[in-house]
């Protein structure tokens, strides 16, 4: 049988990944919806969107955590690590930064769109749309890398 740890590790290290990906599908649909609907619910839609950016940047920490933890319990330390996995940990760094430094400016943007009318509101849209859709694409990348095993 495969030692414990491991199954517990990568078991929780794919539902870190996993949760911090779903949990912002939501966002970009629902703030879209708002669009010609009243100031209450742009609140309600943006606060939302914005719990929910957090949520994930958290689990994201996670999902690098765990990754930590798998390098040293399956190839016991840094000097055994496939290209793959250290290209997979470049990039969550690379999503960490975008998150924090593109992605939440981003969100105060759409949050200060709020009562500058729905053409302000669609506008401040655009480049968020843009950047989760770079967001998933890394995300998609960093998980195609994980299945890679170089012999
Ligand atoms: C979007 C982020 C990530 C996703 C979706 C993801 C997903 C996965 C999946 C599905 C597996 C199981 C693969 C298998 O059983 O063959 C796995 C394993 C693993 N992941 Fe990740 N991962 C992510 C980020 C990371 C990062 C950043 C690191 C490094 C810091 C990492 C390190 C590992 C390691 C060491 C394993 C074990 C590989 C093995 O058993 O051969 N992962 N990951």
């Amino acid at each position: 049988m495969a030692d414990p740890v491991y199954l517990i590790l990568v078991v929780f290290h794919i539902a870190c990944a996993a949760t911090s990906f779903g949990i912002t599908l939501p966002s970009g649909p629902s703030l879209r919806r708002a669009i010609g609907q009243s100031r209450d619910v742009k609140v309600a839609m943006h606060v939302a969107a914005m719990r929910a950016g957090r949520l994930s940047d958290i689990f994201g920490l996670l999902t690098f955590a765990t990754g930590l933890a798998l390098i040293f319990n399956r190839f016991g330390g840094f000097k055994n690590v496939p290209m793959t996995i250290n290209a997979a940990m470049g990039l969550i760094l690379v999503m960490i930064a975008l998150g924090a430094f593109f992605m939440r400016p981003l969100g105060i943007k759409i949050g200060a769109a709020i009562d500058q009318g729905d053409d302000a509101w669609r506008a401040s849209l655009k480049p968020f749309a843009m950047g989760n859709g770079i967001m998933s694409l890394l995300w998609f990348v960093i998980l195609v890398l994980m299945f890679i095993k170089p012999s």
